[in-house]
């Protein structure tokens, strides 16, 4: 299997993210650490484990919370977008009282920090099979990566690829040039871009093809898609309409905000996918930077689509240093996300 850690700020697509980090088949998630974005660190951190026992995750996985705000600049959150709590509108996630939830939040008492948590999961992993490396999803700012790679810099050899949902090739979506995950943190960006480990980055380009129109949420409530033996109706599946109620408060809010009229994109569940079915993307390999400076521009990804500089094959500072999804088999995706609710309705 792929050994997985996500990074995350939940968030609606990020709690997709989670359900396909869980019952992708061939990713063994590893743990989940949160960080400020959709909303604050509090919140998301609660979320995560809220959608780990909503998703029956097991028991085993904890959440561990990280950075409160970026390494430099004010926290910022998107209420508009995902609510106060960051999953607003969401009907039938278990409470974070609920004895489940707190055990996933306090394992032994207290909980693990995220640096310390993702450092675990590393050793561990490289110890259990030599050579055994694990891979470090992202999909929300990268204050906490950005920070583990600073404290931890030996272990960067225990990660064999580094994937993130953020920036946008000439798109933006929370300025006329910055992706929400970037412009939150774009020093924190700019460090991850130039460490030297395999990186691939999902754009909006992409994300923004993977619209959950009516015909989806339709097969989401059929539950005749599946790997699962059993066919429930909708009424009956709790996972189902926590789902449809999760995308539908995602869909009005990219309805308001964005003019979206088709359904909202479910960008995070694309970082997940692109570790279980790397089939389904197309990509290519470029010289990514981030603005950090400009007026109308800061949080922009820079990415140099006409090989402007001249680069090497590293992965760091001097080389083409980003995997670049450009495009995806939409229909492939929506299989994959569809089979893995089944696969988590039947548990
Ligand atoms: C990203 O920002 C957040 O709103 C989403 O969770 C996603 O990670 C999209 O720009
Ligand atoms: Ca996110």
């Amino acid at each position: 299997p792929r050994f997985v850690w996500l990074d995350c700020d939940p968030g609606h697509d990020d709690a997709t993210a989670i359900l396909l980090a869980v019952h992708s088949p061939g990713i063994q998630l590893l743990g989940i650490s949160t960080v400020h974005g959709n909303a604050d660190a509090e919140n998301t951190n609660n979320n995560a484990a809220r959608c780990l026992h909503a998703f029956n995750a097991p028991k085993d996985i904890r959440v561990c919370p990280g950075a409160t705000k970026p390494l430099l600049r004010p926290a910022r959150h998107d209420p508009e977008i995902h609510g106060i709590d960051g999953l607003g509108g969401v009907i039938g996630l278990p409470s974070v009282q609920s004895a489940e939830v707190r055990e996933r939040l306090d394992a032994h008492g207290a909980p693990i920090r995220a640096l310390e948590g993702m450092a675990e999961a590393i050793r561990t992993t490289w110890k259990q099979g030599v050579g055994n490396k694990v891979t470090v999803v992202s999909s929300g700012p990268m204050t906490n990566i950005a920070l583990f790679v600073s404290v931890y810099p030996d272990l960067l050899d225990g990660i064999d690829e580094f994937v993130f949902m953020g920036g946008g090739v000439g798109l933006g979506n929370r300025s006329p040039s910055a992706e929400f995950n970037i412009l939150c943190d774009p020093e924190a960006a700019q460090i991850v871009l130039d460490i030297p480990v395999k990186k691939t980055m999902i754009p909006l380009n992409v994300t923004h093809t993977a619209i959950v129109r009516d015909d989806i949420m339709r097969r989401l409530l059929s539950s005749s898609t599946a790997a699962s033996s059993t066919v429930l109706p909708a009424a009956d599946s709790k996972l189902r309409h926590m789902l449809f109620t999760l995308i539908g408060f995602f869909a009005d809010s990219y309805k308001s905000t964005f003019g979206f009229i088709d359904g909202p994109p479910l960008h995070d569940a694309l970082t997940i996918a692109y570790v279980a079915q790397p089939e389904l993307f197309t990509c290519k390999r470029y010289r990514v930077d981030v603005e950090l400076n400009g007026v109308h521009t800061a949080g922009e990804t820079v990415v140099d689509v006409c090989s402007y500089r001249q680069c090497d094959d590293s992965w760091g500072r001097s080389g083409k240093n980003c995997i670049v999804a450009e495009a995806l088999n939409v229909q492939g995706f929506f299989n994959l996300f569809l089979d893995c609710v089944a696969r988590c309705d039947v548990v």
